[in-house]
């Protein structure tokens, strides 16, 4: 089947992929030309396992290809997708205007009829607010073409896009009105295999759907943090908690894993704009609210951790940092913990050291040549003079660790993981004081 994408951020330019390695013809376009070009010769421009190895063969197969041209894209296909960002408003809503604007141009070059399924996480009511801007633009031009909008949430995670992808749990399909699935089931049959994946529903609850996973799932991480916070000052070990609750398979192992909180660009986002949507339905969101202030603050924790070793004296202190994403195996940095660390540190006189397998481009991006930063080139050379080492973000090749180098290094000898990743007994054997989440302060505690 002949399928046009608008966007090539992560969940459209994985969504093409993965729809042209199962055989179908996808055409993408973007209003950044620099993308665009750049996607023409294979090269991803965002880092995500898998996807460039599928971004090459399927352009070589001839059933990729990426333009900026609308008049291209809207005619290459009855069925288009939206897939462009909804990033938050000042207030916290979901800018919109990336979405409209491609129904729009949608509305200004359709020549057929067109069914357009929304994937960008979107508002309640937005399918059915764009079916109609797109029907009152094509009647301003005395034009009846038959458009049908259909929500169409995805739930793809960074660092495993195209897996997901490839292998969904659940496909929710929003449509009102008629319920003509088989366009649908053509599309995903590939990815359904064994059995059915597809979940029909009315557009609204399509689009709950999608803002309740997410916050359900920021509510869980909460929660096992709100617990670690009381864990540390009962004398308890989280680690044991997660394992005690998790084997409840009501509860579940997944997604209760404490830390210095949650980041990315999808729950903080979606956090917030259930709750500016629960506020325009005349609707208080306690635990939503609740939810978000939890994770303000635990990103808070490891500099709230060191300022209390250091007896609030930081400033001329250096710090060794592993790991700026917002979790392993991306080069994401959007509203990542990393970035509340350093700016606190910087903030109280300190220095960083920081190294990330791949996120440094990133960092540089943000933060320049600003002059309390040193990007290391591993996470050894980060070491080099730091006072004290900070784990962030729980990349695999930091689990493994040379601590007698660590001893060696650091003029404190002491580690602050938000993460978890190592066993306190450990570092108390490598004469290393380490504060973890969750857990009882371990080594010696010397400033
Ligand atoms: C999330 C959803 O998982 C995905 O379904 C949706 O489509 C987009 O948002 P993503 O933002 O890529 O995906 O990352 P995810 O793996 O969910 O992690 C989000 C954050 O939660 C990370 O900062 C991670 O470190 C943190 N986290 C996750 C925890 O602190 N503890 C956990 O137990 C799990």
């Amino acid at each position: 089947m002949k399928i046009t994408i608008f966007g090539t951020g992560y969940v459209g330019l994985t969504q093409a992929a993965c729809l042209a390695e199962v055989g179908h013809t996808v055409c993408c376009i973007d209003i950044d030309e620099r993308r665009i070009a750049q996607l023409n010769q294979g090269l991803s421009p965002i880092y995500e396992p898998g996807l460039e190895a599928l971004l090459l063969s399927n352009l070589s197969a001839g059933r990729l290809s990426f333009t900026t041209d609308a008049t291209e894209a809207v005619g290459f296909s009855k069925v288009i997708f939206i897939a462009v960002g909804t990033p938050p408003d000042e207030d916290g809503s979901a800018d919109m205007q990336y979405v409209f604007a491609v129904a729009h141009t949608i509305a200004e070059y359709s020549r057929e009829s067109k069914v357009v399924i929304n994937k960008s996480t979107s508002p309640v009511g937005t399918a059915q607010r764009i079916q109609a801007r797109i029907q009152s633009a094509l009647s301003k031009q005395g034009r009846d073409l038959g458009v049908q909008v259909v929500s169409n949430p995805e739930f793809l995670k960074e660092g495993s896009a195209v897996d997901d992808c490839m292998r969904p749990e659940r496909i929710i399909i929003g449509i009102d009105g008629e319920q003509n699935i088989e366009l649908f089931r053509e599309i995903y049959k590939p990815f359904s295999r064994n059995h059915e994946k597809l979940i029909v529903m009315d557009s609204r609850s399509a689009e709950l759907t999608k803002y309740a996973a997410n916050c359900m799932l920021a509510t869980k991480i909460s929660f096992i943090n709100e617990m670690a916070n009381l864990a540390e000052r009962l004398g308890a070990d989280i680690e044991m908690v997660r394992k005690g609750i998790g084997s409840d398979s009501r509860i579940g192992y997944d997604f209760i894993y404490a830390g210095c909180g949650y980041g990315g660009s999808c729950f903080p986002k979606d956090i917030q704009a259930l709750q500016r949507i629960a506020g325009e339905a005349g609707y208080q969101p306690l635990l939503l609210e609740a939810v978000e202030s939890v994770n303000q603050r635990q990103k808070q924790k490891l500099f709230d951790n060191i300022r209390r070793h250091y007896n609030d004296d930081i400033s001329g202190k250096t710090f060794a940092v592993w790991g700026l994403s917002f979790k392993p195996n991306t080069d994401d940095m959007r509203e990542a913990p990393s970035r509340v660390l350093l700016e606190s540190l910087w903030a109280a006189g300190a220095r960083v050291r920081a190294f990330d397998p791949e996120a440094m481009h990133e960092a540089r991006r943000i933060y320049g040549e600003h002059p309390g930063l040193y990007l290391a080139d591993s996470k050894e050379e980060a070491l080099e003079g730091a006072h004290a080492l900070v784990i962030i973000t729980e990349w695999l090749n930091f689990r493994v660790a040379d601590f007698g180098l660590i001893r060696q290094r650091l003029v404190n000898r002491v580690v602050f993981d938000g993460r978890n990743i190592f066993e306190p007994e450990q570092l108390v054997r490598e004469d290393l004081t380490y504060y973890s989440i969750g857990r009882a302060v371990s080594g010696m505690v010397q400033a």
